[in-house]
């Protein structure tokens, strides 16, 4: 395998990354901006704030990452960049800093899925085995993902609503905890007992697909039918049941789909991946049923929006010349 230095741009949210990966597994720099502090107020990432901030920090940041690695943009082989899913107006601003940067220093341009990128940050602890099958858990997806080789994705199952860290934040927020809720939540559920009855929606269904709006609307109904009867509810109580029912969910459709589908491997992928309980209870899983596969868990560093794992991602498509124009645009609803 030859050799590569890509540097990658990440923009798609409310994180402003760029990081320099060489050979798609070392990281040289991983230099992540978050605006989560600005967003905060808000309860929730607004798309026009999240642009600005992007356009403040890109050239930052990209100067932090080349210093870092102590690597002039003259000795990169490749610029990748995150071309889709997300906001629009964010994604345009690491685009449009990636295709400058291969226009002027005359480099070639690799676009990458962002869901590519948390399944892909994997390769950052250990190299790939195929077939494998990956389970993104993130703000906006998740998805069960089959792939029989490097850059082959079939989504074997998805949600029919909610993602499931969407769920996790609405959940928060009506549980007054901060934006981004999904890590305060993860804390709190580990204080409190399973009290409360949240259902499981589609678990027994024959097939790998995931709901989870019912459980937000469960908790909700939980929390104005208490308030109405001037009672309160425990908060920690409802975290952990809230918890405990997509852990089971979770589990249940993971289960499912290794029955089904030839893997060597295991990945968790996405922002969801920090989870401390979905952590273990897969760890449980693949340890107690699966013994032969193994299993890939990124450390927290590479679960949330990063850039390296989309260095990552752009290796073998920089090895087999998939290369970008330069007038693409982004794709806010880019599929795998
Ligand atoms: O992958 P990511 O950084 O952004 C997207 O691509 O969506 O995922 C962000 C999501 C948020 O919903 C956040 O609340 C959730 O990941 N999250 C968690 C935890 N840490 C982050 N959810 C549950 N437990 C956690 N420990
Ligand atoms: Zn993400």
């Amino acid at each position: 395998m030859s050799q590569s230095l890509i540097l990658a741009i990440e923009s798609s949210c409310d994180e402003t990354s760029v990081a320099i990966i060489r050979d798609g597994r070392d990281i040289l720099a991983n230099v992540v901006a978050s605006q989560i502090k600005s967003h905060m107020r808000f309860g929730g990432v607004v798309p026009e704030v999240a642009s600005r901030h992007h356009v403040e920090q890109i050239t930052q940041v990209i100067d932090f990452a080349l210093d870092k690695a102590d690597l002039s943009l003259e000795e990169i082989d490749a610029i990748a960049v995150t071309q889709g899913p997300g906001l629009v107006g964010a994604l345009l601003v690491g685009l449009t800093a990636a295709k400058t940067l291969a226009y002027i220093y005359d480099k070639p341009l690799i676009a990458v899925n962002h869901l590519a990128g948390h399944i892909y940050a994997n390769q950052l602890i250990q190299p790939l085995k195929f077939p494998l099958l990956a389970l993104i858990v993130s703000g906006g997806h998740t998805e069960l993902v089959h792939m029989e080789a490097d850059g082959q994705f079939q989504v074997v199952g998805e949600t029919q609503d909610d993602a499931v860290g969407e769920a996790y934040d609405k959940v928060g927020r009506l549980l007054n905890l901060p934006y981004p809720a999904g890590k305060y939540l993860d804390q709190l559920s580990q204080t409190g007992q399973a009290s409360y009855d949240v259902p499981r929606a589609m678990i027994h269904e024959d097939n790998l697909d995931f709901s989870f709006s019912g459980m937000k609307s469960a908790i909700m109904n939980l929390v104005h039918n208490a308030q109405q009867r001037g009672e309160s509810v425990i908060a920690a109580d409802l975290a952990t049941s809230f918890q405990e029912a997509v852990v089971e969910v979770i589990v249940t459709k993971t289960r499912k789909a290794l029955n089904q589908y030839p893997a060597q491997q295991f990945l968790l992928a996405g922002g969801v991946a920090a989870n401390s309980a979905i952590r273990q209870a897969l760890t449980d899983l693949i340890a107690n049923e699966f013994p032969h596969i193994q299993l890939c868990i990124p450390p927290l560093s590479l679960c949330g929006d990063n850039a390296a794992m989309i260095g990552a991602a752009a290796h073998s498509l920089y090895l087999s010349g998939h290369y970008a124009d330069l007038d693409i645009n982004a794709k806010p609803g880019l599929m795998l």
